[in-house]
């Protein structure tokens, strides 16, 4: 019987091989693809798009790429959450194995923000999993031990230290194992970007103490070091997304500078890109876009979700929709708000589809 599935298996990972051009696949596709309960090599075989090291890698830590798998989803919801209002909104494609479609094969800066926030992704959920004692490979900062000093006086390290440089060597160590065999300008492109997206996670390690000794006295802190919340690292990528640095090979091939002589150079910070994004107002498969057709869109803004511009001057249509909304609230001494259930009318209003035959339709 468990000749017959893992022939089975087998098979079905075969097929999947077969019908992926390799080339348009990656380790982002994990999440959907998930790890069963079958054996790591069946599992490390079925994700299509590894490179033989990530495959190595895979087989030897199945429960490290267990975590990676989780945290795909995590990591496309900070991404959709940051672009909420954006014409490209971070959405992955069904049934595409790449996720996002022939995105992963752009250089716009689109492409380098998803791979920033995937190299975060995995670094934060590595990182959070070692400190919940989920993984054998890793456990909390085994340096944060001892006394140690601050700007505040001495202390104790104590609790659990997130390991963040476990998280970040594991991250480094798979998720750019696919760059390094090709050397070609893409590939510098999205090493540069999953090193800025690691660096958003630990920049926002925060130290927190608490206070013992008589009364609160502080007498004695003990101390760890802690990541901050993952919406942070979404927050500064976005800023370093709209700040994106455009940049050209250089002559010898070996790296890249920055496209307008007039701007800085990248900081290892900084997000880089090297071609000019489409608008992403059609389905257009090779830009990685689903177009705007049926996405909401605000009648009264005036910025990148207003009506005009999320819908590319197709127009929109309006529906008069009634929800069930809280409504006169009361205030109740001492805590509590009371409000009664009311119906609420409001307008809808949706992007609509290209009229005539789209030119750019590809599919
Ligand atoms: C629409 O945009 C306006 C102005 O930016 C904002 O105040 C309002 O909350 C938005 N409405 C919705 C439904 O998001």
């Amino acid at each position: 019987m468990n000749a017959l599935l893992s022939n089975v298996w087998f098979l079905v990972a075969v097929i999947l091989l077969l019908v992926t051009p390799e080339a348009t696949t990656s380790w982002w596709y994990m999440g959907a693809v998930g790890s069963s309960t079958s054996s790591s090599r069946v599992m490390c075989n079925n994700i299509p798009g590894l490179v033989a090291h990530q495959r190595q890698l895979c087989q030897r830590y199945p429960e490290i790429m267990h975590v990676i798998g989780l945290g795909v989803s995590e990591w496309t919801a900070e991404c959709q959450h940051q672009f909420r209002h954006h014409r490209w909104n971070c959405n992955t494609l069904e049934r595409d194995q790449s996720l996002f479609g022939k995105l992963v094969l752009r250089s716009s800066r689109e492409s380098a923000f998803v791979y920033a926030i995937s190299s975060a992704g995995v670094v934060f959920a590595i990182t959070r999993a070692c400190s919940q004692g989920e993984l054998k490979s890793c456990s909390c900062d085994p340096n944060k031990k001892g006394p140690s000093k601050d700007n505040k006086g001495s202390f104790d390290w104590g609790g659990c230290s997130d390991n963040i440089d476990y998280g970040i060597k594991f991250a480094r160590a798979f998720v750019d194992a696919k760059e390094r065999k090709g050397k070609d300008a893409r590939a510098l492109m999205n090493l540069h970007n999953n090193r800025a997206g690691r660096k958003a996670v630990k920049r926002f390690m925060k130290q927190d103490c608490k206070c013992h000794g008589v009364s609160g006295s502080c007498t004695l802190r003990t101390c760890w070091l802690a990541m901050g919340d993952f919406r942070r690292s979404g927050d500064f990528l976005w800023r370093k997304y709209n700040g994106a640095i455009q940049v050209v090979m250089n002559q010898d091939g070996t790296g890249f500078t920055v496209a307008n002589k007039k701007f800085n150079k990248p900081t290892s910070n900084d997000l880089v890109y090297f071609e000019n994004s489409p608008d992403y107002c059609l389905r257009d498969r090779d830009a990685g876009s689903v177009g705007t057709a049926g996405r909401l869109c605000n009648q009264t803004s005036r910025g990148m979700d207003s009506c005009e511009v999320m819908c590319c001057g197709r127009g929109y249509d309006t529906a008069r929709v009634t929800k069930m909304a809280k409504c006169e609230c009361k205030f109740h001494w001492c805590c509590a708000v009371h409000c009664k259930e009311c119906l609420e009318t409001v307008d809808v209003h949706t992007c609509k589809a290209p009229k005539d035959v789209p030119w750019r339709e590809k599919t």
